[in-house]
């Protein structure tokens, strides 16, 4: 059963946000900081991505599996053993922790606009060679050239100025660095943004249309999206909240379905 409920305001507020990048980004923090201070006790909640799947799959994931694996993905075949790994847009922090932590990264440095994520990230992640910082992606509080490895996941489309975002991300990375980078456009917006990666001097290492794999992911993780929002969500919010978590009916769930929107991936090397 879907709780999506009707698409029809959710596809005027997209677009209304989509042209009116300051409020979208105003809008978005304010939205971001409600979660975190409602549900800053709700530990098992860490991710907030769409998830992602190599392939179909048929049996119920634990929870927050598929979130994780589009961490994998975003950092598939990059080196992050012993690496400075810094994330812009960490959210509650899970995505970071899991790579700190299956990956054996050196340092990791989570950063986000909403304090109170970061507030939730530092008691929940309270671990040697873990830190997260408030900060935004057009104004990094990180020095030149500090780190190897630049994650951005599921964050750029709230940003209002792109350019300035690939322009930090560069800027912090050594000559060398990784910038694993993964998000969604409406298809006509793809293009212009892998250009602007590869005006801005990045050279391309992959870049991959993953909408398909992070559609597998939300079909395999809907129970347990729909157990999470029907357990902490009171009744007049499962129905937006159900189209903010992507679930199978939801405006975003069907716009990947019909290619409207595309779910990327680019790596790209700073020269
Ligand atoms: C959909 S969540 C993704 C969080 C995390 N990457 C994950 O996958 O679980 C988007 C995050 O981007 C953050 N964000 C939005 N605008 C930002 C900005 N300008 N600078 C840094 N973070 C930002 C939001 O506060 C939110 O935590």
């Amino acid at each position: 059963m879907s709780l999506a409920g009707n698409t029809s305001i959710f596809k005027w507020f997209s677009s209304f946000t989509r042209e009116n990048a300051n409020f979208r980004q105003s809008f978005w923090k304010w939205w971001y900081n409600y979660l975190a201070k409602k549900y800053a006790k709700v530990d098992e909640w860490t991710c907030m991505n769409y998830g992602y799947l190599a392939s179909p799959f048929h049996g119920n994931p634990k929870l927050e599996f598929t979130s994780k694996m589009l961490y994998e993905k975003a950092c598939a075949e990059v080196e992050l053993e012993g690496k400075s790994v810094v994330e812009i847009g960490c959210g509650r922090g899970g995505g970071l922790n899991y790579l700190h932590e299956q990956r054996k990264l050196g340092s990791a440095i989570g950063v986000d606009l909403s304090e109170h994520n970061i507030t939730f990230c530092q008691r929940r992640f309270n671990r040697s060679g873990l830190s997260y910082l408030v900060g935004s992606a057009d104004d990094m509080p990180l020095a030149d050239a500090s780190a190897d490895v630049v994650i951005n996941v599921e964050s750029s489309h709230i940003y209002p100025d792109f350019p300035k975002f690939i322009q930090e991300a560069i800027r912090v990375l050594k000559p060398g660095g990784t910038f694993c980078f993964t998000d969604f456009r409406s298809s006509e917006l793809f293009p212009p943004i892998l250009e602007a990666v590869k005006k801005s001097g990045f050279q391309i290492l992959v870049h991959e249309d993953i909408s398909k794999n992070v559609r597998y992911g939300l079909d395999a993780d809907a129970k347990n999206r729909l157990d999470l929002i029907q357990k902490h969500i009171p009744s007049w919010l499962t129905s937006p909240v159900s189209q903010f978590a992507g679930v199978p009916g939801s405006k975003f769930y069907n716009d990947l379905k019909s290619g409207e929107t595309v779910y990327f991936l680019i790596q790209a090397r700073k020269p």
